[in-house]
C-alpha cells in the first residue's frame, strides 16, 4: 500500500455555522452525514481552502466567518492534525485583517513563516457543479483538470502563480507606459511566456496520459478522448517547445495596444478550453445527455485515479461533496473501493447513511459521523 496523507482530526473555530466542531477520521473513507443545512458541505470547505483561496464553494475569506462572530479573528481556525510519512503533524489555517480585506495565515507545528503546506496536503474535490461541467464556463473545464495536475504536480502550482504575476505585471506597463517601458516589458513578456509554455506542456503531458487511461478501461465510452484548444495547445502539437515559447513572445508584442484597450492578455495559456468527444462518432460532450455526460465525468474521475496509481508517493484528499445525487450510486462505490485500495483518505457527504449498512464490502471501510451529534459540538464559549 502507497504512503499517503491522512487526516486523524479536525478543529473548527467560528467557522460558518460551526461554532466549535472536533472530529475524528479513524478510516479511509469517512462519510458526514446530518440534515440539509447541519453544515457537511462547510466541513469539506474547510479543508479544500489549505490549497486554494475560494475553496470548494469559492467564497471569499470574509465569508469563512461565523455570522455575528463575537471577539477576534484569532477566535476563527481551523486546525488539523495531519498523519504524513508515519509522522504526526499540526496544521493551522487562520485569518488576519488587512485594510478591508482578509489574508489566510497557515501554521505548521506552530509556526506561521514559509508554510509549505502543498508539499504534503493537496485537495482534489468534486461538487454538484462539477456535473455541470459541459455546461459551464472554458475556465470550469480548465480548472477541473488544473486541480488534478495540481494534486500530484508541485511546479505546476508555482508556474500557475508566475504567469498570474507576470500577467499583471505586464498589463501594469502597458497602463504607465513611458520610453523606458520597453525593455521592461521585453523582460516580462518573455518571462510570461516561458512560464505560459510551462503551464501547457504540463496540461498536455497530463491529458495524453488521462487519455491512455480512458483507452484501457471498460468504459461506457470506449473512444472518449481529450483535447486541448488553445492555439498555443495546437502549436505545441507539432513544434518544440522553444519555437512556441517565440512565438507567444511575438504575439504578447504584436498584441500590446489590443491588450491596453480590452484590459486583458488576448492571447494567452489560458485561452485553452477542454474538448471531450467521441473519437468514433465525433461528438462533443457538451452534446451528450445529461446522463451521458455524467458517466464521461465518472470516466474521466476514474482515469485519474488509476494515474494516480502510478504514482509512489501520494499525498492527496479526495473531497465528494453530495455525489449521490449526481452520480450513479454503484459507480460511487467503485470509486470509494478503487480509492480505499489506493489509501487515499476521501471525504464524502450525505443526507442519509443508511445505504452502507446495505454493502457490506463498504461497511467495513467507512466511517459514519453524524454531525447532528450534539456531541460533537459543545460550545466552547
Ligand atoms: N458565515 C456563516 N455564518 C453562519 N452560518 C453560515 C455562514 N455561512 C453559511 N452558513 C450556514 O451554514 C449552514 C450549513 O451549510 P452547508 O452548505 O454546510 O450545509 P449542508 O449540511 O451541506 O446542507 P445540504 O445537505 O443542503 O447540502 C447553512 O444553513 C448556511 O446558511
Ligand atoms: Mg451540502
Amino acid at each position: 500500500m502507497s504512503s499517503n496523507v491522512r487526516i486523524e482530526k479536525l478543529i473548527l473555530n467560528n467557522y460558518r455555522n460551526h461554532n466549535f466542531i472536533e472530529l475524528e477520521f479513524k478510516k479511509n473513507i469517512i462519510l458526514i452525514c446530518g440534515k440539509n443545512g447541519s453544515g457537511k458541505t462547510n466541513i469539506l470547505e474547510s479543508i479544500s481552502i489549505f490549497n486554494s483561496n475560494v475553496g470548494l464553494k469559492k467564497s471569499n475569506l470574509r465569508e469563512l466567518i461565523k455570522n455575528n462572530m463575537k471577539g477576534p479573528i484569532e477566535l476563527f481556525g481551523v486546525n488539523l492534525l495531519c498523519q504524513f510519512n508515519k509522522r504526526s503533524l499540526k496544521v493551522g489555517l487562520g485569518l488576519r485583517k488587512n485594510d478591508s480585506n482578509f489574508k489566510k495565515i497557515l501554521s505548521f507545528e506552530g509556526s506561521k513563516s514559509k508554510v509549505d503546506i502543498d508539499k504534503f496536503l493537496n485537495i482534489f474535490w468534486i461538487v454538484p457543479k462539477t456535473t455541470f461541467l459541459f455546461q459551464n464556463a472554458p475556465e470550469d473545464r480548465r480548472n477541473f483538470i488544473d486541480q488534478m495536475i495540481l494534486a500530484t504536480d508541485r511546479n505546476f502550482k508555482k508556474f500557475l502563480l508566475l504567469y498570474e504575476k507576470y500577467k499583471k505585471e505586464r498589463m501594469k506597463i502597458l497602463k504607465s507606459w513611458n520610453d523606458s517601458s520597453s525593455s521592461w516589458l521585453d523582460v516580462v513578456e518573455q518571462k510570461l511566456a516561458s512560464a505560459g509554455i510551462i503551464i501547457c506542456d504540463a496540461r498536455r503531458n497530463f491529458i495524453k496520459q488521462l487519455n491512455i487511461n480512458l483507452s484501457e478501461f471498460n468504459s461506457t465510452f470506449p473512444s472518449l478522448f481529450i483535447e486541448l484548444s488553445g492555439e498555443i495547445d495546437s502549436i505545441l502539437r507539432n513544434k518544440p517547445a522553444i519555437f512556441v515559447e517565440d512565438y507567444f513572445i511575438k504575439k504578447l508584442k504584436e498584441n500590446r495596444k489590443k491588450d491596453l484597450l480590452t484590459g486583458k492578455t488576448n492571447f494567452s495559456a489560458n485561452k485553452t478550453d477542454i474538448i471531450v468527444s467521441d473519437k468514433l462518432s465525433g461528438i462533443d460532450a457538451r452534446n451528450h445527455s445529461t446522463g451521458e455526460q455524467k458517466m464521461i465525468i465518472f470516466s474521466i474521475i476514474f482515469s485519474f485515479i488509476k494515474f494516480l496509481e502510478s504514482k509512489i508517493n501520494l499525498r492527496i484528499i479526495f473531497l465528494l461533496d453530495d455525489v449521490f445525487s449526481f452520480l450513479d450510486k454503484n459507480h460511487v462505490m467503485l470509486v470509494l473501493e478503487r480509492l480505499d485500495k489506493l489509501n487515499v483518505q476521501t471525504l464524502l457527504t450525505d443526507i442519509r447513511n443508511d445505504w452502507v449498512s446495505k454493502h457490506p464490502k463498504l461497511s467495513s471501510i467507512i466511517q459514519q459521523i453524524n454531525i447532528d451529534d450534539k456531541s460533537l459540538k459543545v460550545d466552547k464559549i
